[in-house]
Parts: C-alpha cells; sequence; structure tokens
C-alpha cells in the first residue's frame, strides 16, 4: 500500500499470473479433498480444507448470487504486514503465530473493562456464516465467506459510557512469532477504529473462520474485524485490545499517510487514492474489471451513517 515497489501500486494489474499459479496449486491438492467433500453429510461444520470446523449458521441475509473466492485464493494472497509486504509471504510466515492461548481486552469508556479470553467469547456469541465482499484500496476484491458475530454484541456487554465516541482496536505486537515487526514500515501495534454507530452497525462483524473453519493464521487468526463497506485496511487483523475512546483514533496507516489513508475510508469510486483512481476493481481471479460500487455495494445499509457529510473532505 504505501510502500513503493514494482509490486505494489499495480498488484491488481499483474494478480492474473499470480493467481493462476496460486490456482494450479490449488487445484493438484484439492481433487482429494472434493472426494472427501462428496462423502460427508451436509451439515453446518465441515472439514472441507483441513482446519478445524466451527458451528455456525447460516445468515441467509448476507447471502450472494456472486462466486465466492476459492479458499486457495483467499489464503493465499493476503495483506498481513507483520508477516511480509509482499502478497505471498503471510500464507508461510503466519505459520509462526500462536493463536492458543488468545485473549482480548477490553478498557477505556465502558463500565465493564476486563480481559476475554478466546474460548469465552466463542461460548458467548452464536457463529453465523456472512458473504461479504471485501474491496482492498489497491483496486483488488474478493467474496468471501466469513464466520462470525456482531461486533455490536461484544460491544452490548462492555456497556460503553456516554464518552465513548470511538472505537479503537490493537493487532497483537509480538516480534518473536511477527517477522514483519523487525521493519518499520508502520508504527507498530497495527492500529484501526471505527466511530461508534460504525462499530454497532449490523454489518460489522469479529470473524473467527471462514469457508466453514477456524481463521486461518494469515487472514488473521484467531479473531479480526470485517468492516465490509470500507476498504480491507480497516478489517485489522488478530484484534489483542478494543478500547472505547472519546477522540477519534489515529490508525496505523493514517499516521504513515495521512494525505492518502482517512480515517473514514469508506469504498467510494468518487474519491481517488491520490495515486490512482478507485473507479474499477478486479476481482481476484476474474480477468475483466468491474466498475466499483459506492461504500462497496453495501449503501442501503450504511449510508445513513454519513448524511450530511461531505465524503471527499471525510475520506
Ligand atoms: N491487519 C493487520 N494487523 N495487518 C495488516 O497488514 N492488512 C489489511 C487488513 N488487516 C492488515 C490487516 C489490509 S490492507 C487488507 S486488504 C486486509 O487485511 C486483507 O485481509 P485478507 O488477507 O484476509 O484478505
Amino acid at each position: 500500500m504505501l510502500i513503493k515497489k514494482p509490486q505494489d501500486i499495480p498488484s491488481s494489474e499483474i494478480t492474473d499470473e499470480a493467481v493462476y499459479q496460486q490456482r494450479r496449486k490449488f487445484m493438484t491438492s484439492s481433487i482429494g479433498l472434493t472426494a472427501a467433500a462428496t462423502l460427508m453429510p451436509l451439515q453446518n461444520s465441515v472439514a472441507a480444507y483441513g482446519g478445524k470446523p466451527l458451528n455456525f449458521k447460516k445468515n441467509s441475509q448476507f447471502d450472494t448470487s456472486e462466486d465466492k473466492t476459492s479458499f486457495g485464493k483467499i489464503t493465499n494472497y493476503n495483506n498481513y504486514y507483520e508477516f511480509g509486504t509482499d502478497k505471498y509471504s503471510p500464507a508461510k510466515n503466519a505459520q509462526a503465530l500462536t493463536t492458543d492461548p488468545w485473549s482480548v481486552t477490553i478498557d477505556g469508556e465502558v463500565e465493564k473493562p476486563g480481559i476475554l479470553h478466546l474460548e469465552d467469547i466463542l461460548k458467548q456469541h452464536t457463529l453465523e456464516e456472512r458473504i461479504y465482499r471485501l474491496r482492498c484500496v489497491e483496486r483488488w476484491s474478493m467474496v468471501i465467506p466469513w464466520i462470525g458475530f456482531p461486533l455490536a454484541d461484544l460491544i452490548k456487554k462492555a456497556r460503553p459510557t456516554s464518552k465513548a465516541k470511538y472505537v479503537k482496536f490493537e493487532t497483537l505486537n509480538r516480534p518473536s512469532e511477527m517477522n514483519g515487526l523487525r521493519r518499520n514500515v508502520l508504527d507498530w501495534p497495527y492500529v484501526e477504529g471505527l466511530r461508534i454507530d460504525e462499530a454497532m452497525n449490523p454489518l460489522t462483524i469479529l470473524a473467527v473462520g471462514l469457508y466453514g473453519e477456524v481463521m486461518p493464521k494469515q487472514n488473521g487468526a484467531p479473531i479480526r474485524l470485517v468492516v465490509p463497506w470500507k476498504y480491507g485496511y480497516k478489517s485489522i487483523k488478530s484484534v489483542v485490545k478494543i478500547s472505547f475512546t472519546e477522540k477519534e483514533p489515529v490508525s496505523s496507516w493514517t499516521k504513515a499517510a495521512p494525505n492518502e489513508y482517512g480515517f473514514y475510508s469508506n469504498v467510494n469510486p468518487d474519491v481517488d487514492h491520490p495515486r490512482w483512481s478507485q473507479r474499477k476493481e478486479r476481482r481476484i481471479g476474474d480477468f475483466l474489471k468491474r466498475d466499483t460500487l459506492l461504500f462497496n455495494g453495501y449503501a442501503d445499509q450504511v449510508a445513513s451513517l454519513y448524511t450530511g457529510m461531505d465524503l471527499k473532505k471525510h475520506y
């Protein structure tokens, strides 16, 4: 995103060859899996790819007629700078991450601060599958069947005070397991933020898996944010802290390049990134580009959050 190297800016342009290679690799290894899958009864926890299966309900409100991006592509073309700045390193390097035990600290303007263990979070929330589009600021997109629960459910349990206007999220900062932290490409830990009404919007989820299984490490195991109407970098991975604040948090990307990455980061074809247009995107695996949709196609659910705001100014 920020670092200007040949594979960076035009990543949406060079994807096809890379995806082709990944697809070849994945197809070879998926033949056996397809055979195994046909033998399995149809149920909501299916070990299709080898990860630990999760129990979940399908939320038909967030189903789609669009083709889902394959598991192979979702897990081999990632942005996770803590494990390298190119798209292919996270799949390899993130395997070093210990994700059990895991806890999430809740602090700041809440009546019930504390440390939540992941097992307890999972016990307290009903998991559902939601298929969302993810649109990266670099002009590529995917369609991902996430497994998670509404962030609003967790927020309600924490009981924010009237001073809580924003929610700040932090990723784990563990240099011994995250080799990308050795490079100062961002001010670690990775930080993101939402306005509290954005965080409470029913579309915003904390995801703990995809394709029916626990979250692959390169996708942000064991728990990550997914905010489908914003550019992908808002969907912070491997979350260890959620803080409720009165002031707007400064995200890592805004700190690194404020003129390129604003607080809101809503997907908007009418607002160019200073270095490229956001009008078109390439769905990973597709040959032709498609038009980018305002709020990534979720305008009906979220446009009202920004009534009266100049979206060019609040980019
Ligand atoms: N979270 C952390 N901690 N570190 C990152 O580098 N990259 C972001 C976001 N969350 C990132 C992160 C970006 S730029 C994108 S596009 C999405 O994760 C990519 O998610 P995916 O790899 O699961 O597709």
